[in-house]
């Protein structure tokens, strides 16, 4: 019976499939994304692959004993994947002379621990400042010069502005030719095996402390016209320009050439100083709740987006001519207390200068949110727009949000930064992973199509209605109301009941779910703390009964039943409940 399912359940998969290509490329091809309906996946191996990671402390892989204690506990926690740095300075230490001691350590300890890694190479800038390149690089600010920021100043109230500026070719092409080196080493030791899978470029890009650098070279270029590419770029892409973006092109009239503030409006004046941390507004009480995701002192942050976008596209140039696999940036956000460029990284990839970065680097695959903020969907949204793919190399340990990434916004991956940290990693996102890992070739194969969704639910949230395959769902919060069984509908309580009358733990569970419609009658279901009740959209006997209910898990890819539902566990047939964190397939039958 059970191969029956398999079988008619593969048939449906290669239909969901064929339209996609997702019969992969070879073995033999290195790490590559690899558009799959409307969605893009990562391809590894021939096979697509969700990354379920985390990334360590900046520092933890300086050096390799260390490192030792870690492996275990990644290893037990189920990811699949480690984010690791390698610091410019101990990659090149003498001009021209590279160590690759530390990166081949990483990439042995990962393949003995079965993990692939993705490197995040710490050149120019890291959290937008200039602490991880050699000292030949530091020492020398005639060769590599730094920024200069409010009235061209090299010190801020908060001390030296120890950043390198994009608007140096030796710098550029310094940062450049080790970026070649290390991927042309990874393409040796690794471009048969593939464990490494993408590489991140620099981190959390921009001008920390004012909203551009205002040394005598930038100050001459922000005078100068907006170069013909990006403005090319606009023009070409008028309709499609996010449109925050847009917005301050159109206000200033879609100028088709001009300077900067020409074209993008004014600037913030030298002589205005921004707080360092804002946590006086500088905005009114109704600009605070209603547009601190826009562009403030636009051309300012336009023109360094151009001119890092520009920077980071000749280094991600000279790393994919060695060894071309998926390469991303990180976006320090902007948030309602940090609205200003400058208060976050000015010019970073932000989803309100996407536009600028996709001029500037079309090497970049992907633009990524570090995604600490509490508007988790909001922010995976914004991510998404014209078709940038998203990962979240940075995050907390959220369960909900990793099925809410990976179930709903087609997450390449998800890592909770610092995962080697003091506290132990929480079970609850291992669990999670170890689900998703089963569930990895289902969801896959159902991405890009309109047969799988997720959603999340907080206690006292109305009950939501998603419309997937032939039946409307409509999710009610249940939490972790796991051992009183659910009572028939006529005994059903108007709102969930509190967890202090069930003897459940206090903390509310953020309930999230995966929904997959994998038949015409068929779900999966994974996550949970949720009721699930469904109402047919397709002509025919409108009651809905409860075929098969079970709860299991995919071994090897098939499914193994671990508990039949029926009787007190679903009542009677008529309330069927997804538990926390289980796995539940589920047919349905109609009659009169
Ligand atoms: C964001 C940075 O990208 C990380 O490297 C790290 O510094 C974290 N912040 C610390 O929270």
């Amino acid at each position: 019976m059970c191969i029956g399912r398999l079988s008619l359940f593969a048939l449906f998969l290669s239909v969901v499939c064929l339209p996609f290509s997702c019969q992969a490329q070879s073995r033999t091809d290195a790490p590559h994304l690899e558009k799959h309906g409307a969605a893009t996946q990562l391809v590894v191996d021939g096979k697509p692959f969700v990354i379920l990671s985390g990334e360590l402390s900046n520092n933890a892989a300086t050096a390799l004993e260390p490192l030792e204690a870690i492996w275990p506990k990644l290893v037990a926690s189920n990811l699949n994947t480690v984010l690791v740095g390698v610091s410019w300075a101990q990659f090149e230490p003498e001009e021209g002379k590279f160590n690759y001691s530390l990166v081949d350590g990483v990439i042995a300890k990962a393949r003995e621990n079965h993990m692939h890694i993705v490197f995040l190479w710490f050149g120019c800038w890291k959290n937008g400042t200039s602490s991880y390149p050699p000292s030949w690089v530091k020492k020398d600010f005639v060769r590599f010069p730094r920024i200069q920021i409010g009235e061209s100043k090299t010190v801020s109230v908060s001390g030296p502005v120890e950043v390198l500026s994009t608007l140096s070719d030796a710098t550029r092409d310094a940062d450049a030719r080790a970026f070649g080196a290390l991927m042309r080493h990874i393409k040796e030791v690794d471009g048969t095996q593939h464990t490494v899978v993408m590489m991140q470029v620099e981190n959390e890009v921009g001008v920390l402390r004012d909203t551009r650098d205002r040394s005598p070279v930038a100050n001459r270029a922000f005078a100068g016209q907006v170069p013909a590419e990006l403005m090319n770029y606009l023009q070409s892409h008028k309709d499609t320009l996010i449109p925050e973006f847009r917005e301050v092109w159109a206000a200033n009239g879609y100028k088709k050439s001009g300077t900067w503030e020409e074209v993008f409006g004014p600037g913030k004046p030298a002589t205005l100083e921004i707080p360092v941390q804002t946590t006086v507004s500088l905005l009114g009480p109704l600009e605070h709740e209603n547009s601190w995701q826009h562009l403030h002192w636009a051309s300012d942050e336009i023109f360094m987006a151009w001119n890092y976008a520009r920077f980071l596209e000749n280094v991600v140039h000279a790393g994919k001519a060695e060894y071309d696999i998926p390469m991303y940036v990180n976006a320090w956000l902007q948030q309602p207390n940090h609205a200003w460029p400058g208060t976050y990284p000015s010019g970073g990839p932000l989803p309100q200068v996407h536009d600028v970065w996709r001029a500037g680097a079309p090497d970049i695959d992907i633009l990524a949110p570090d995604l600490y903020l509490e508007y988790f969907d909001a922010v995976c949204e914004r991510f998404k727009r014209n078709g940038n793919p998203l990962f979240i190399p940075e995050t907390n340990t959220n369960p909900a949000n990793v099925l809410m990434a990976v179930g709903k916004y087609d997450t390449i991956g998800f890592s909770p930064f610092g995962i080697d940290g003091n506290r132990p990693i929480p079970p609850d996102l291992a669990t999670v992973y170890d689900l998703l890992d089963q569930m990895a070739p289902m969801i896959l194969a159902h991405r890009g199509t309109d047969s799988i969704t997720a959603v999340r639910l907080n206690q006292g949230d109305p009950p939501k209605q998603v419309k997937l395959g032939n039946y409307t769902l409509t999710l009610t919060y249940t939490g972790r109301n796991t051992h009183i069984a659910p009572q028939p509908k006529s005994q059903i309580l108007a709102s969930p009941q509190p967890s202090s009358m069930t003897g459940a733990p206090e903390t509310p569970l953020e309930a999230a779910a995966i929904l997959i419609a994998t038949g015409p009658d068929e779900y999966y279901f994974v996550g949970g703390g949720m009721r699930i009740d469904f109402t047919p959209n397709t002509p025919g006997p409108q009651n809905v009964g409860l075929g098969d209910v079970q709860q299991g898990k995919f071994v090897d890819g098939k499914w193994v039943v671990t508990r039949q539902i029926a009787g007190d566990d679903d009542a009677q047939g008529e309330i069927l409940t997804l538990r926390p964190y289980t796995i539940l397939r589920v047919t349905l039958y109609r009659f009169p």
